[in-house]
């Protein structure tokens, strides 16, 4: 009894002291490449490796549902990765309850399909190897991780613990995820591969990208531990609360991916048709502009040849790159899918559209995929900068802002182009912010374009990301300005609370609601301000103008009214919002100036 509290204790020191050393400070997460054997399936990877299929799902774009079948495929599975107890290198131990017949070798190389070895289970558990208790005792797991070496390269923060199979090698592995491999041999270097058969990749987030390096605070025990717990805390959150949002964003790309192979047939015929088109087509003669034609050579050169370095996004039709191109930066989308005649007459149009809250569309390509240049913004997206704990809070009056600029931008299509534009996929991840953190609308017009290429498509088929689709489009498909305007609501709602637009309730394991019946429930209320000051980012801290958040709920439950002739249009949503954001701004000169933020909001009206 004593002994094993001495241990305890002497457990718990070792594991200070460890964390005090440099090479185990760190937690992150990372990735496990799990090799899915015949006979298993994701529900059973889900219980090995104790986290939910969603989130298994959300890293891993390839698989279009968790029925599908996947074996003798790998899956990144991510787990948490910090100093293990008592040792000096990153791991995570996983628990295994055994049931008869289970062994070291079985519980090793199929069950956790060798993310672990035989000898590292002996190392950890006091069981001898022939006499593994039958039923339901706990076997710790332990799985190695990296979280990426600032001496390496600040480029990778993530990576993926991959066991070779035979047959494979640390250079066929890096060649075949185009690493470098250099760059790989550097994070295995202290790993002797031949031993544990485990190496380090990078791995991509759930977006697709290669994560950075985030800058370990170098410092005492109490900060890193503090670090740990929080940045621990940061990623359970942000995992929970992505988990929803991701089985329907995973739907959503399902279904754009089915789009996208149902229609090769109809891809391959149609730049044929495009260039006999484009010499007959009467809209040539007078909207071509040559300079928005770029040949595909320019751009490869401007990407690095579309390299992963210069890779800056992912969305559902394709990834985003990083250009440099005549001088100017550019953002350079290459679509899963080509252009046909129809298509090409209403991207010139497109790039005639400008406004200071629009992405201009500066042009295109239409050698060997459809390719579409945008100017470059900056300053990254609204959902980066509202929910990705790398970024500084944003400031009430700069949340207004935002809400202004975008709703200008959204005005404009609506009522000012011609022709009249819906958006129909707003969301923060489609504003983008500009280094002065003034909005841009991204995307528009090209659900359009994606319907003008989808006749030979079923019909039905709905554009658009859950949570923010307003019932009747969701419903019956009906479009009409108002589904912006619907979505513009949502986004206001994610402005005032940071939260995403489908909640996960923290009660319950499947249970989850939009943030607009969340909205709606505290509006409703006789007396909502006190519920309303919960619901509000708590990254604000006190710096907020209450009445101000206020007016924006209320705008938001307006936008977001379930019939959509009740809802404003984007021209007095703007009105609004001006409003508002003088308002704000007198609020922002008070509250520096005087720090009597109550005494001036009262005044001040
Ligand atoms: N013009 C641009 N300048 C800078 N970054 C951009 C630009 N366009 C896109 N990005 C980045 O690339 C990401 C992916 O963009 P993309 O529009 O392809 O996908 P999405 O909006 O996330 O999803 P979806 O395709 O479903 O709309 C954006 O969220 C943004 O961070
Ligand atoms: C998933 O795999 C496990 C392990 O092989 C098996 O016991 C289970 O029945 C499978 N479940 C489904 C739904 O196929
Ligand atoms: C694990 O490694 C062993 C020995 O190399 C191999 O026989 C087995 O198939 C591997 N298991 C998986 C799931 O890849
Ligand atoms: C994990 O790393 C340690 C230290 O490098 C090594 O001794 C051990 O064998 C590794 N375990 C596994 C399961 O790869």
């Amino acid at each position: 009894m004593k002994l094993s509290i001495l241990l305890l204790i002497g457990v718990f020191l070792l594991e200070l002291l460890s964390a005090a050393d440099g090479q185990c400070s760190r937690r992150c997460t990372a990735l496990g490449s799990y090799y899915v054997w015949r006979g298993s399936n994701l529900s059973f990877v889900s219980q090995m490796m104790q986290v939910e299929i969603a989130t298994i799902l959300s890293y891993n774009p390839q698989i279009p549902n968790q029925d599908s079948v996947l074996a003798d495929t790998r899956v990144n599975v991510p787990f948490s990765c910090g100093c293990l107890p008592s040792r000096q290198y990153l791991g995570h131990l996983f628990n295994f309850s055994t049931s008869s017949g289970d062994t070291y070798d079985l519980i090793a190389r199929t069950y956790y399909s060798n993310l672990t070895t035989i000898d590292s289970l002996q190392a950890f558990n006091t069981y001898p190897a022939w006499n593994i208790p039958d039923t339901g005792v706990n076997i710790n797991v332990p799985v190695n991780c990296t979280c990426g070496d600032q001496n390496v390269s600040p480029e990778y923060g993530l990576f993926v613990t991959y066991p070779l199979r035979s047959g494979e090698s640390l250079e066929s592995v890096t060649a075949s995820n185009f690493l470098s491999l250099d760059l790989v041999r550097r994070y295995n270097s202290g790993n002797n591969v031949s031993d544990s058969g485990v190496i380090f990749i990078p791995g991509r987030d759930q977006n697709g990208n290669y994560p950075p390096l985030i800058p370990s605070s170098r410092s005492g025990l109490s900060t890193g531990a503090i670090a740990g717990v929080s940045v621990a805390a940061v990623v359970a959150v942000a995992l929970f609360a992505g988990c929803l949002y991701v089985v329907l964003r995973r739907r959503k790309n399902a279904k754009k991916v089915q789009f996208l192979s149902s229609s090769s047939s109809y891809e391959d015929h149609s730049l044929q048709a495009d260039s006999a088109g484009t010499r007959s087509s009467p809209l040539v003669g007078i909207t071509v502009e040559k300079s928005v034609e770029f040949p595909y050579d320019e751009l490869a050169k401007a990407t690095d040849n579309f390299s992963i370095a210069n890779k800056i996004g992912e969305g559902g039709f394709g990834a985003v790159y990083y250009a440099e191109l005549r001088g100017e930066k550019a953002a350079i989308k290459k679509m899963d899918m080509q252009a046909d005649r129809e298509f090409l007459a209403e991207l010139r149009v497109l790039t005639r559209v400008h406004h200071l809250n629009l992405v201009r569309l500066i042009g295109y390509c239409v050698e060997g995929s459809l390719f579409l240049v945008y100017e470059y913004i900056e300053n990254g997206n609204l959902s980066q900068h509202l929910r990705s704990s790398g970024r500084e809070p944003l400031p009430w009056s700069t949340r207004v802002q935002i809400a202004l600029d975008s709703a200008r931008g959204l005005e404009y299509i609506h009522e000012h182009t011609v022709p009249v534009y819906i958006h129909r996929d707003i969301k923060p991840a489609n504003i983008l912010i500009d280094t002065n953190f003034h909005a841009k609308v991204a995307d528009f017009g090209l659900t359009k374009l994606t319907e003008v290429g989808s006749n030979s498509l079923p019909t039905g088929r709905l554009v658009g990301t859950f949570g923010y689709m307003p019932p009747e489009y969701a419903q019956y498909g009906d479009v009409s300005p108002k589904v912006d305007v619907y979505a513009f609501g949502v986004v206001l709602y994610e402005l005032i609370s940071a939260k995403e637009a489908i909640v996960k309730d923290a009660s319950s394991a499947t249970d989850s609601r939009g943030l607009v019946a969340l909205f709606e429930e505290v509006l409703s209320k006789p007396e909502p301000n006190e519920d309303l000051r919960k619901l509000v980012d708590s990254r604000l801290g006190d710096n907020y103008p209450l009445d101000s958040v206020q007016k924006m709920a209320q705008l938001a439950r307006a936008c977001t009214h379930e019939a959509p002739q009740l809802r404003p249009s984007m021209r007095s949503i703007v009105v609004a919002l001006m409003t508002l954001s003088s308002a704000t701004e007198d609020w922002d000169v008070g509250n520096f100036y005087g720090n009597h933020s109550l005494v001036n909001l009262v005044s001040g009206r």
